[in-house]
C-alpha cells in the first residue's frame, strides 16, 4: 500500500494514521517487565512454549522438505537504487502487461496526454498489485491471470496535475475523476506462452475489466440486504457498483480469483468544510451521526480522491451508508465473464490486505487476511461449509458462511483465535451490535472488545498448505512506542517491520490456539539499534526492510517482496522480491533476486505450477521517495518523471507493469 492524496495536510492522513484506540491493552508492559529488552530471549521462550504445547512437529515439520532442496540456486543481485530493474544473472525478466496496454481486440492504443475513461475501461488499469493465474481448459500454453489494480498516482498519469503536494482537488476533473475510477478494480487476461515467451491474448473471450466506476457486485453473507447496507440507488442493499483499492488476494481451489479491497476510506468525500487555523477545510470527523463510533474507527471520509464531488455515492453526506459497502473480499469467476463478482460479508469488514486460502485436512476452507494499519489486527475465517473437489456450485457458496475470528498472539509463543460471534462475549447490543451484520461491518471494533493484538501493519498472511506454517509479514510501524511492545511486535519504532511464522497444530487450520514465533526482524543487520534477526548466511544485500507480499513456490519455499514507501531511502536499496529460508541452519537467510526501478513498490508474485515463471507487478514506478534519489532529487510529475519505466521513451510517463521473469532457456527458477 501506498496511498496517494492531493492535499499536503493529507499526507499524514493517508500514511496509515492509526484509528485503533485500544493501544494500551497490549502485553508491552507484561512483556518489558519479565523479558526486558532481550528480544532473543523472547523467542527462545516462543519456541520453547510453541515445542511444550504441540511437540516437535508442529515446529519442525518443513526441515524435511527443506534438506530435499539445495537451497536457492540463483547469484544475488546487488541492493541499490536505479531507473530500471534488475534480476538475478541468467534470468530474465519481460514487461508481460504496462498501464493502458490494449486487452481487447477493439480496445485503443494507449494515448497518455488523451486518456478517456471509455479508453481505460479497455485497458490495463493502472498500479497494478496482486496477482494469480488459472488454467484454461484443454491448453498447457495459455492462462488465465487476474491482476488488481489499487490506486491511481494523478501527478505522473496526467500532465498539468503537478507535484503531488501541491496539486489540488481542483486540477482533478471529472473526466480525470473518472479516467481514475476505470483505472482502478481487476484485469483478467489470457496470457499464452508462444516462442519462449507470455504475451497477452487480446482476441480471448475471458478477458475483461472489472473497475471502481460501472462493474456491478452482488453482496452475500451476514451483512447482505440489511439497514445499514440499504442506499438510494439500492434499497434492497444488495447490489454495489464497483470495487475500491484492491491489493492484494487470493485464489481458491475451486477456480475463483479473491481481491482485497483495502484502503476504502480514502474514497469517501464531504461537502462540510469548517475553519482551521483561519483556512476553510473539509470535514475528516464527526459525520458519522448515528455511525459515528463505525466513521471514525475506519477513517472515513479519508477525502483521498475528489470522486464524490462528482459522484454522489462517494459523498458521505449524501449517501451515509456508501461506505458500509466497500472494504470486502471480492469473489470473482474468472472462467466466465459474464459472472457477477461478489462481495462476501463473512469475511468481515476492513482495510483487508490479501486473503489467502488454504483447505483445511476436515475439508472446511480457512482464509486468513490482514488489516493492514499501524495497530491493526490479524483475522481468520473458516468456513461452515467443506470443499467438495468437483463439485464447483457448491464450493461457490463455501465463503457464504462461516466463523470469522480474530487474534491475540499470547507471550507465551501461543496465539488465540477469537470468534467474532453476534451474542458471545462482549459482542452485544449493550456495545451497539444489534446482530451479526453489525459484528461484519464493524469488525474492528468487535475485534477491539474481543482483546485483539495491535500489530505493526499486517500485509500478507501466507499458509503453507504442505506445513501447516502460516507467514504474517508485518511491515513497520515507526509510531510504536517502547510502552506499547509486546512479544510479538517486540521492536518500539519499528521502521522495518518483521514476519511472524505461526504453526497450525497437526496442520489444523481451523484450531482455536496455534504456535508463533519471529522467523526475521527487518533492516540492517549491521546496525545494532535496528534490533535486526536474520539467518547467517544474509548478506549485504540480502537483508530488506518492509515486507508486504509473499508467495510460496511450488517446493514449499518462501519468497518475500518489500514496500518501504517513501522511507527506501532508510535502506537505501529500492524495493525487491528475496528468497527466504525457512527451516535449517539457514534459517532466516535471504537472497536479492529482483529489484524495482526508483520510486516503486513490489508486489503481487506470482509462480507457475511448474516453477517456471515467476510473474511481479511493479507499482507506481517513479512516484515514492524521489526526492531522496540524488541523481534527481525532486518530486515526480508526468513531464518530469524520476523515471520512464519500462518504455524510457521521451513523452511516455513511467507504467505500473507486470513482469514475466524465466531462466535463460528455461528451467525452475532458483532450482
Ligand atoms: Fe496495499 Fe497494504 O498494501
Ligand atoms: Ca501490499
Ligand atoms: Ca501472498
Amino acid at each position: 500500500m501506498k496511498a496517494f492524496s492531493n492535499k499536503a495536510e493529507a499526507f499524514e492522513a493517508f500514511d496509515d494514521i492509526p484509528t485503533n484506540p485500544h493501544l494500551d491493552r497490549s502485553l508491552g508492559a507484561v512483556v518489558a517487565r519479565r523479558y526486558g529488552r532481550r528480544d532473543v530471549l523472547k523467542g527462545l521462550l516462543a519456541v520453547t512454549a510453541s515445542t511444550a504445547l504441540f511437540g516437535d512437529a508442529a515446529l519442525t515439520s518443513t526441515r524435511a522438505l527443506a534438506a530435499a532442496s539445495d537451497g536457492f540456486t540463483f547469484e544475488e543481485i546487488a541492493g541499490g537504487v536505479d531507473e530500471t530493474h534488475h534480476v538475478a544473472p541468467g534470468y530474465e525478466a519481460k514487461v508481460l502487461l504496462r498501464w493502458g496496454d490494449p486487452l481487447f481486440a477493439d480496445a485503443p492504443a494507449f494515448d497518455p496526454l488523451n486518456q478517456s475513461a471509455a479508453a481505460q475501461h479497455r485497458q490495463f488499469g493502472y498500479n497494478n498489485d496482486y496477482i494469480a493465474v488459472f488454467p484454461v481448459e484443454g491448453r498447457s500454453d495459455r492462462l488465465v491471470m487476474c491482476v488488481n489494480h489499487e490506486y491511481t498516482s494523478p501527478e505522473v498519469m496526467f500532465r498539468g496535475v503537478g507535484e503531488p503536494a501541491e496539486n489540488d482537488f481542483e486540477k482533478i476533473t471529472r473526466e480525470l475523476a473518472e479516467v481514475e475510477m476505470a483505472a482502478h478494480g481487476v484485469s483478467i487476461v489470457e496470457i499464452a506462452f508462444e516462442n519462449g515467451a507470455w504475451t497477452p491474448v487480446v482476441t480471448s473471450p475471458l478477458n475483461r475489466r472489472i473497475s471502481a466506476a460501472n462493474t456491478e457486485i452482488a453482496l452475500d453473507g451476514p451483512a447482505a440486504g440489511t439497514r445499514r447496507m440499504v442506499t438510494t440507488a439500492d434499497p434492497a442493499g444488495m447490489r454495489v457498483v464497483g470495487t475500491l483499492n484492491n491489493c492484494a488476494g487470493g485464489a481458491t481451489p475451486w477456480g475463483t480469483y479473491l481481491t482485497a479491497e483495502e484502503n476504502f476510506h480514502g474514497y469517501f468525500w464531504t461537502d462540510q468544510k469548517a475553519e482551521k487555523e483561519g483556512k476553510l477545510e473539509r470535514l475528516t470527523k464527526g459525520l458519522g451521526g448515528a455511525q459515528q463510533k463505525s466513521y471514525e474507527r475506519y477513517g472515513v471520509p479519508g477525502a483521498w480522491y475528489n470522486w464524490g464531488a462528482y459522484a454522489e455515492r462517494f459523498n458521505v453526506d449524501k449517501e451515509p451508508n456508501e461506505p458500509n459497502r466497500f472494504g470486502w473480499i471480492v469473489e470473482i469467476d474468472p472462467t466466465d465473464p459474464s459472472s457477477t463478482p461478489v462481495k462476501r460479508t463473512a469475511l468481515g469488514r476492513f482495510r483487508h490486505e490479501g486473503a489467502e486460502t488454504v483447505v483445511n485436512p476436515d475439508g472446511r476452507v480457512v482464509v486468513y487476511s490482514g488489516d493492514d494499519a499501524r495497530f491493526d489486527y490479524l483475522y481468520r475465517f473458516v468456513s461452515a461449509g467443506r470443499y467438495e473437489p468437483g463439485d464447483r456450485t457448491a464450493n461457490l457458496k463455501l465463503l457464504s458462511e462461516g466463523t470469522l475470528s480474530v487474534a491475540r498472539f499470547n507471550d507465551d509463543g501461543t496465539v488465540d483465535w477469537l470468534p467474532l460471534t453476534f451474542g458471545e462475549g462482549p459482542l452485544t447490543p449493550q456495545n451497539g451490535f444489534e446482530s451479526q451484520a453489525d459484528v461484519m461491518i464493524d469488525a474492528r471494533l468487535a475485534a477491539d472488545l474481543l482483546g485483539a493484538t495491535a500489530m505493526d501493519r499486517p500485509e500478507d498472511v501466507q499458509p503453507n498448505a504442505a506445513t501447516g506454517k502460516v507467514y504474517v509479514l508485518l511491515t513497520n510501524n515507526a509510531r510504536r512506542k517502547s510502552d506499547q511492545i509486546n512479544a510479538a511486535n517486540p521492536r518500539p519504532e519499528n521502521s522495518f517491520g518483521h514476519i511472524i511464522e505461526m504453526a497450525a497444530p497437526e496442520g489444523d487450520h481451523a484450531a482455536g490456539r496455534f504456535a508463533w514465533n519471529i522467523l526475521i526482524k527487518c533492516g540492517d543487520p549491521k546496525v545494532a539499534e535496528v534490533g535486526a534477526l536474520w539467518g547467517p548466511e544474509t548478506s549485504a544485500n540480502g537483508w530488506f526492510g518492509s515486507p508486504d507480499n509473499c508467495t510460496i513456490d511450488n517446493e514449499g519455499r518462501l519468497w518475500v517482496a518489500t514496500d518501504q514507501g517513501e522511507n527506501w531511502a532508510k535502506t537505501g536499496k529500492a524495493d525487491g522480491f528475496y528468497a527466504v529460508e525457512t527451516d535449517g541452519p539457514t534459517r532466516g537467510s535471504s537472497k536479492m533476486f529482483f529489484r524495482a526501478p526508483v520510486g516503486a513498490e513490489m508486489c503481487g508474485p506470482c509462480f507457475t505450477a511448474d516453477g517456471e515463471t515467476v510473474f511481479l507487478a511493479v507499482q507506481h514506478p517513479g512516484t515514492d521517495g524521489t526526492k531522496e534519489y540524488a541523481p534527481f532529487a525532486r518530486l515526480s510529475t508526468f513531464d518530469d518523471p524520476a523515471t520512464r519505466w519500462p518504455d524510457f521513451r521521451d513523452g511516455m510517463p513511467p507504467r505500473p507493469s507486470v513482469v514475466a521473469i524465466r531462466k535463460t532457456g528455461g528451467g525452475k527458477i532458483a532450482g
